[in-house]
């Protein structure tokens, strides 16, 4: 078997499983009223965590290709992705009708008056479009140019959700972050080469003697 049908046949339907697997606790959990003192609030941060893991996963996924030679790994990418919107739905879902008893005015109101909820909810529309346009029919329709365009709104989704995140918590920011720590260094693979070249320079003179990894920009 070759690599890029190891990835396709063996990886894909393994890690599309595995991804099931924070959906299936949550059911599990609920089914044996193990969600906690408050099922409602564990399901929104379950759910929420795993949108922005998946988010953030998916943008890993070129600078781990290029950092690992195995280019096949991008074949996962669209997985994950729709993978993350999927958790962002349920997680708008458990806050729209768990939370709000799907009172459009309620929760028009509260995405316009908390700023958090407003960055919450702009990155989930702006997740809508990515999904949509996620298959190959989509990919052929748009056209590879303005596909790839649309497709850059993910670094504000990613943004964006960790904005959320840091904004909502109200005392230990270690986690939100992390999330930020790891969706910068993210973003540095996608500088201009001129610019990663720069920082390389800065980080071998910062540390004596040790080479940088090298960070290669995005196709
Ligand atoms: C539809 C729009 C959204 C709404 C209304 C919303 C609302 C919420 C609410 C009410 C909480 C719990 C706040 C608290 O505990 O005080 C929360 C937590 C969270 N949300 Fe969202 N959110 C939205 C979209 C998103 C998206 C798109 C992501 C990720 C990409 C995300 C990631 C998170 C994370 C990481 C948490 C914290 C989880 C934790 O505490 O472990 N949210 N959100």
């Amino acid at each position: 078997m070759t690599r890029a049908q190891i990835i396709t046949r063996l990886v894909k339907p393994a890690l599309f499983i595995a991804l099931l697997a924070p959906l299936a606790l949550l059911v599990g959990q609920g089914g044996s009223d193990n969600l906690g003192a408050n099922p409602v609030e564990t399901i929104t941060h379950q759910t929420g965590i795993w949108a922005l893991r998946l988010l953030l996963l998916t943008l890993a996924i070129t600078p781990l290709c290029k950092l690992t030679g195995i280019n096949e790994l991008v074949r996962l990418r669209r997985m994950i992705g729709v993978y993350s919107f999927f958790y962002a739905l349920l997680h708008f879902m458990t806050y729209a009708v768990l939370d709000h008893s799907f009172d459009m005015t309620a929760i028009l109101e509260d995405v316009v008056k908390r700023p958090y909820v407003t960055v919450g909810f702009s990155v989930f529309l702006m997740l809508i479009p990515l999904a949509v346009t996620s298959t190959n029919g989509m990919v052929k329709r748009l056209g590879g140019k303005r596909w790839k365009r649309l497709h850059k709104l993910v670094y504000l989704c990613g943004l964006g959700g960790v904005v959320h995140y840091l904004w909502l918590v109200k005392a230990d920011t270690f986690s939100p972050l992390n999330y930020l720590a790891l969706f910068l260094i993210l973003m540095l693979f996608r500088l201009p080469d001129r610019t990663q070249d720069k920082i390389k320079a800065v980080v071998r003179n910062v540390i004596p003697g040790k080479r940088a990894t090298p960070m290669l920009k995005e196709e």
